[in-house]
């Protein structure tokens, strides 16, 4: 079973896949990270995330190996990746690796910003996973907060918002839900409410 969960930064849709995942036992990969190295490692190599030529070298020499978790998961990181994301060089490079992980046996959880719409179009069920800007804003600051970092409110914001634009009004794989997507709006949900909704939809999809 292909499980795509797709969504905007800070929309809960990480912490979903990966819990779905464990539940079902299914291999997960958070595609997300995929952009966020390739925007780091264009950044180490010396070039510009926004420029083509550099985030398409770095996509094609990239190893995923070579970054932390902490690396990964950095402002930085984030910011980098939703520009390299923008360049169809950059997509056309991970677009096998995330294929050829889905087409395993054991099935694939798989969250990002394309998967039902892209990636795995035939996907057994797709969930577009949604909150106002407004609470990904607090759920950010929050975790910001956790790992002990100050935090800029406004900063955050205006980060945020930036980037749901880079995300969603690029020509290439913008993010929108797929026609045939559950639409999960996490805005007054917590993490198990979230959950017990996307395992009834999945499970209705299971049976068809
Ligand atoms: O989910 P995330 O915040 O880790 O994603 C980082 C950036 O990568 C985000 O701005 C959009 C981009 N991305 C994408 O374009 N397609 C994906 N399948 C996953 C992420």
């Amino acid at each position: 079973m292909i499980i795509a969960i797709d969504g905007p930064a800070a929309s809960g849709k990480g912490t979903l896949a990966r819990k779905i995942a464990k539940d079902m036992g299914i291999p997960y990969l958070d595609t997300g990270s995929l952009y966020r190295a390739v925007g780091l490692l264009t950044i180490r190599r010396g070039g510009s995330p926004a420029e083509p030529s550099d985030a398409t070298a770095a996509a094609n020499a990239l190893n995923i190996n070579d970054f932390t978790p902490d690396d990964l998961r950095s402002e930085e990181a984030g910011n980098a990746a939703s520009k390299v994301a923008a360049i169809p060089g950059v997509r056309a490079a991970l677009l096998a690796y995330q294929r050829t992980f889905a087409a395993q046996p054991g099935g694939a959880v798989m969250d990002g910003r394309d998967i039902g719409t892209v990636v795995c179009p035939d996907a057994s069920a797709k969930i577009f996973v949604t909150a106002s800007l407004e609470v990904r804003v607090q759920r950010r600051i929050k975790e910001l907060r956790e790992k002990g970092e100050s935090v800029n409110e406004q900063r955050v914001w205006d980060d945020m918002a930036a980037r749901d634009a880079r995300d969603s009004d690029r020509s290439v794989a913008p993010l929108k839900p797929a026609d045939d997507a559950f639409l999960l709006d996490t805005s007054a949900m917590n993490a198990d409410e979230a959950l017990a909704s996307a395992k009834a939809f999945i499970v209705s999809k299971q049976k068809t």
